[in-house]
C-alpha cells in the first residue's frame, strides 16, 4: 500500500485525479471502476475540469459502479445512477453504452450479478478501481463480515451505514433502502489498481484499521494490504489516527525526490 497524506481534500483529490489522467493518456481504452457518496465528488470535478479545459478524452473509457440501492428506481434523487449522471456522466464523454451500474431493478438479481461480472471480464477487467471507506470500514457495500472473496451481490446495510448515508434521504433513516448491490470484495481485488480515498475525523478509524490493523472479515478494506498496487490518499483528518504517519509522509517525499517533483 501506499499512504499520501494532503493537508487538505483539494490536494488529495488533484493528486488522485492527476493518477487517473496519466493512467488514461497511457491507455485512452481504461476501464474505470467507480464509487459514488460525497468522498469523490471533488475527483470527479478535477475530471470534468480536465475534460473541458485540457481536452481529456473519455470517449473509449469503459465504466464501472461499485453498488446501488435496491428498492428505489433509477431516476430517484438519491440513486446512485443519478448520482453518476449528475456528478460525471453529464459532463465528460463516455459514451452511454460504454457505462455499467447495478440495476436496481433486475426482475432476477443472481443473473443480474452474473451478468454484472461477465461484463466486467469481457470488459478486460477493470484497470482502476476508485473507493471511499465507509466508517466501519466497508468498500463498495461490503459490509463488515463480508467473505473477502465475495462477489457481485446483493449485501443488507448496516446500522451505521444506514446512519451516514441518512442525510441523503432527507435525515431520515427509515428512508435509506437496507439492500445494496455491490461489487464483491473478490471483484475489487481483481482490479489492476486502486485509489481509496478518504477525508475527514470520521473516518480516521476504520482507515487506521484498514491500513495498520489485522485482515480482517471485520474490516474489508483491511484486505487491500494484499492488493499490489493500492494508493491511499487521505487529508490529515482521516489519517490522524495512523500509528506511522510520519514514516508515510517520508517516504511519498522521497518518491517525490527520486521523481524530481
Ligand atoms: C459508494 C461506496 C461506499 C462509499 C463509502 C463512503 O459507491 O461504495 O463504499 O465509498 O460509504 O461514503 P462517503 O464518501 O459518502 O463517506
Amino acid at each position: 500500500m501506499e499512504i499520501i497524506i494532503q493537508p487538505t481534500y483539494q490536494h488529495l483529490v488533484s493528486i488522485a485525479a492527476d493518477i487517473v489522467k496519466r493512467a488514461l493518456l497511457k491507455k485512452p481504452e481504461l476501464v474505470m471502476g467507480l464509487a459514488t457518496g460525497s468522498t469523490p465528488i471533488g475527483l470527479y470535478e478535477a475530471l470534468v475540469r480536465m475534460h473541458k479545459e485540457e481536452g481529456l478524452d473519455f470517449s473509449a473509457v469503459t465504466t464501472f459502479n461499485l453498488d446501488e440501492y435496491v428498492g428505489i428506481p433509477k431516476t430517484h434523487p438519491s440513486s446512485y445512477h443519478t448520482f453518476m449522471e449528475t456528478q460525471f456522466f453529464r459532463h465528460v464523454n463516455i459514451p452511454v453504452e460504454n457505462r455499467y451500474l447495478p440495476q436496481n431493478t433486475a426482475a432476477d438479481h443472481g443473473a443480474f450479478c452474473e451478468r454484472y461480472e461477465a461484463a466486467i471480464a469481457r470488459a478486460g477487467g477493470i484497470d482502476i478501481q476508485i473507493l471511499g471507506i465507509g466508517r466501519e470500514g466497508h468498500i463498495g457495500f461490503n459490509e463488515p463480515s463480508s467473505s473477502l472473496g465475495s462477489r457481485t451481490r446483493i449485501k443488507t446495510l448496516t446500522r451505521s451505514t444506514l446512519e451516514a448515508n441518512a442525510p441523503h434521504f432527507g435525515g431520515d433513516i427509515d428512508a435509506v433502502p437496507t439492500l445494496a448491490i455491490t461489487m464483491g470484495v473478490g471483484t475489487i481485488m481483481e482490479a489492476r489498481q486502486c485509489l481509496l480515498l478518504a477525508n475527514g475525523a470520521s473516518k480516521a478509524s476504520a482507515i487506521a484499521s484498514a491500513v495498520e490493523g489485522p485482515i480482517t472479515a471485520e474490516v474489508p478494506a483491511s484486505v487491500l494490504q494484499m492488493h499490489p498496487c493500492t494508493v491511499v490518499l487521505l487529508d490529515e483528518a482521516a489519517a490522524s489516527a495512523l500509528k506511522r504517519a510520519a514514516y508515510y509522509r517520508q517516504v511519498y517525499a522521497n518518491k517525490l525526490r527520486l521523481l524530481g517533483e
